[in-house]
């Protein structure tokens, strides 16, 4: 098996950004059937209260996105994707619901275009169980960054089952390995970089187990 560790970041983009333009024609298959209760549950937990500046990071094609939007119509709204393909989609999605408080952007979460402190609210799902472990902290630290104190961030990934059957998604990832994705746990990443109040929901939909985890910068 090759070992992707070694190749440079440049390669590695270049590889998601040509995968997630083919994928975005078929994604939200797999977005809504394995990740829909996830979603919905983690922008319950979002909480976000209107008029607040809100970004989604990998944004994709703007699924929760445009929940985002009609919970936040008097704040202001920003997508992020690193595939242009995935962020047109977004566009398209979010131009649907007539409402003009947001931009979608196409760039990299390990170096976001936004002064530090402009966010109440980060919501990324589903990235962190395709990147490498050794990239989280620079992520992270991006993601701090830019929010402002005691901002929150709502993290949605894969993770590992905790009965045998909410792990056949793994046979399924095994049959057609869709970007190393495989089941994370990010609480202790978080710990250790000292966000607050962290919190983990467990959440199983068709055997596709996910975790949501919300905290707060300090
Ligand atoms: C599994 S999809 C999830 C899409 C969306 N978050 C959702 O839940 O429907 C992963 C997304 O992460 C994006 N992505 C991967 N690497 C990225 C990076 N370094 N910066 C920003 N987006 C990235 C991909 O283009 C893709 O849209």
């Amino acid at each position: 098996m090759m070992n992707w560790k070694r190749f440079p970041i440049s390669f590695l983009k270049r590889k998601v950004v040509a995968k997630y333009n083919v994928l975005c024609h078929i994604y939200d298959v797999f977005g809504l059937v394995m990740e829909s209760k996830a979603r919905q549950r983690a922008i319950e937990i979002a909480d976000i209260r209107n008029g607040e500046n809100v970004l989604e990071v990998a944004v994709g094609t703007g699924l929760n996105f445009v929940e985002i939007l009609k919970r936040n119509t008097d704040g202001w709204n920003e997508g992020l994707d690193i595939s242009p393909m995935m962020a047109k989609k977004a566009k398209k999605r979010a131009k649907k619901t007539g409402l003009a408080n947001y931009s979608v952007k196409v760039g990299d979460s390990r170096s976001l275009p936004y002064a530090d402190g402009s966010f109440d609210l980060i919501v990324n799902q589903y990235m962190f169980d395709i990147f490498p472990t050794s990239e989280y902290d620079h992520v992270l630290k991006e993601f701090r960054r830019i929010l402002r104190p005691n901002g929150r961030l709502v993290l949605v990934n894969t993770t590992k089952g905790e009965r045998w059957t909410d792990s056949l998604f793994k046979c399924l990832f095994h049959i057609y390995p869709v970007n190393k994705c495989r089941g994370v746990l990010m609480n202790p990443h978080l710990e250790r970089l000292h966000f607050q109040d962290i919190k983990r929901e467990y959440i199983v939909n068709y055997t596709f187990p996910s975790e949501i985890v919300c905290s707060r910068r300090s």
